[in-house]
């Protein structure tokens, strides 16, 4: 692959696995990882923990505005009422702008990046190399979630959860700015019949047959 950077764009729906995809291409190809949907969620956290609504735009544009990478780790950023939330800040303009500079920073590493989330093939990097766009069926993705938050002792239930998705699907893909979307030259990977390791295999693939340019 020479010493051009290696941009991999993976975007899709909540649950679609494209998180699990994202760091296993990481690690596979020596590669950072940034998530990107970690970004919006520690936004909403610092609204929230700051006692402002979570409709509150101007204090979300602040929280991105000046948001640190210590917020990042935070374990209460995969909580599910965060993922709402992260979604209600994310279609505030003046925060994806603010984001938009830090992703495109971390993308612009030397030997390049693997960034994952709604709109990295589309707005933050248009011209990576690798663009995927990873789907799965709602019920499969509601599956795999209510699963993951079994694991971390959260338990809500799977319909709760289903529906927690589909809303969310609806209201990332109906924003104006930068919504969901699968970018021209993407390629579709739907997910709903591969385990993880089928999905890395067929990921791959993809990389590895990419041209840089
Ligand atoms: O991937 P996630 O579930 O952690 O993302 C949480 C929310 O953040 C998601 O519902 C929409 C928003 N998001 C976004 O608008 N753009 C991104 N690149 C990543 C996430």
């Amino acid at each position: 692959m020479g010493d051009i950077p290696l941009v991999i764009a993976i975007d899709g729906p909540a649950a679609s696995g494209k998180g699990t995809l994202a760091k296993r291409l990481a690690a596979h190809y020596g590669l950072p990882h940034l998530d990107t949907g970690l970004l919006y969620r520690a936004v909403a956290l610092t609204v929230l923990d700051a006692g402002y609504s979570i409709d509150d735009h101007a204090a979300a544009a602040r929280a991105a505005a000046t948001l640190i990478a210590d917020r990042l780790a935070d374990p209460r950023l995969r909580d599910r009422a965060m993922g709402e939330a992260a979604s209600r800040v994310s279609s505030v303009p003046a925060v994806r702008a603010a984001l938009l500079a830090w992703q495109q920073r971390f993308a612009g590493n030397a030997t390049g990046a693997v960034l994952d989330g709604r709109d990295i093939g589309t707005v933050v990097c248009p011209h990576a190399r690798v663009k995927l766009f990873i789907t799965a069926a709602p019920e499969e993705r509601a599956r795999r979630r209510h699963l993951e938050l079994q694991r971390r002792g959260e338990s809500t239930s799977l319909g709760a959860i289903l529906d927690d998705i589909v809303a969310r699907d609806a209201r990332d893909a109906q924003r104006s700015t930068a919504p969901l979307k699968a970018a021209a030259d993407a390629v579709l990977l739907d997910t709903t019949e591969l385990d993880a390791d089928a999905a890395f295999a067929a990921a791959r693939a993809v990389v590895d047959g990419a041209r840089p340019h």
